[in-house]
């Protein structure tokens, strides 16, 4: 049956947007972006396309130079009589920067989320990095829905990984770790992280002889720098374990991120697709699509 909706994306975003679509039986479209040669943007949509409820789907992936368009899309689309535009942002930026870390700073998370409720009825996510701020209720003042990507990455290293073994860089993964151990019916480790600077991070040293027949999975919710999976595998060296397989849910890759890990001594680096890159192994879309139909917005 054909659901009365459109899903629209940037041209960018669209191999999960129009598959998310079809398993919708929805309309897809592509929103353009004209670019003006002083710089400023022109969003165009097909009009024709467009019915009352709207799925806008985008990573928010580099969000600085996508925010602009995206709320230009939202106004453009509420021009064209859209009635609910949700945001589907499989990857949602703005979330760690959750409080102020140095004098003189400001709170990203609550004004990026201040910005997306006056634009977009609805929001739907994957793991947003919920950690001081914990429910996105309580920055988003529309509703909101969080999916989470550990029954599908559990699926995954059920499916690939014989007798594993969780790592966790630090406590903020330990949910995660927990969870997966517990459906792999693995053992899991928990490290302790401290961050000195954006590339600079201690993690401690994992207590692991009981298990060094296992295959070491490091888990983690974002890879952005690398830094946090770079350290722990260079503790990891120090103890008698094989090379790790590396997991991220958001791979963002910042500069050679993938490549160092490699270097590092990651023995595989497997991401879900919610940010687009070759790692992505493990698939998002089905649980985004029970999302939608399950939606009361
Ligand atoms: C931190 O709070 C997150 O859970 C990740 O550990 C962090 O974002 C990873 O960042 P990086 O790859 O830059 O160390």
């Amino acid at each position: 049956m054909q659901m009365d909706a459109t899903v629209i994306s940037f041209a960018d975003n669209n191999s999960i947007a129009s598959h998310i679509a079809n398993q919708l039986n929805a309309i897809y479209t592509i929103a353009k972006i004209h670019e003006f040669p002083d710089g400023e943007s022109c969003v165009r949509i097909d009009p024709s396309k467009i019915r009352d409820t709207v799925f806008v789907l985008n990573s928010l992936y580099h969000p600085d130079q996508l925010v602009l368009p995206l709320l230009f899309l939202a106004g453009t689309l509420r021009d064209y009589k859209a009635k609910k535009i949700v945001l589907i942002a499989p990857y949602l930026a703005y979330m760690r920067q959750d409080k102020r870390f140095n004098e003189g700073e400001g709170i990203s998370a609550r004004y990026f989320a201040r910005l997306i409720s006056e634009y977009f009825d609805g929001l739907v996510t994957v793991d947003p990095h919920l950690h001081r701020i914990k429910s996105l209720d309580e920055i988003y003042t529309i509703p909101s829905h969080a999916i989470h990507a550990a029954p599908v990455v559990a699926d995954w290293i059920y499916n690939n990984i014989k007798q594993p073994l969780l790592i966790g860089p630090d406590s903020e993964s330990e949910q995660w770790v927990k969870y997966l151990a517990q459906m792999a019916q693995s053992p899991y480790v928990v490290l302790e992280k401290i961050r000195h600077g954006d590339n600079k991070v201690e993690v401690s040293l994992p207590q692991v002889q009981k298990w060094l027949k296992h295959t070491p999975v490091l888990f983690d919710d974002i890879i952005s720098t690398g830094r946090t999976m770079i350290e722990t595998i260079k503790h990891l060296k120090q103890t008698d374990l094989a090379a790790p397989v590396c997991i991220g849910v958001h791979g963002i890759f910042s500069g050679n991120a993938y490549q160092e890990l490699v270097a590092a001594g990651a023995s595989k680096v497997v991401t879900a697709n919610t940010i687009e890159h070759h790692s992505n192994e493990i698939n998002i879309a089905i649980p985004i699509v029970q999302a939608i139909n399950q939606l009361k917005f």
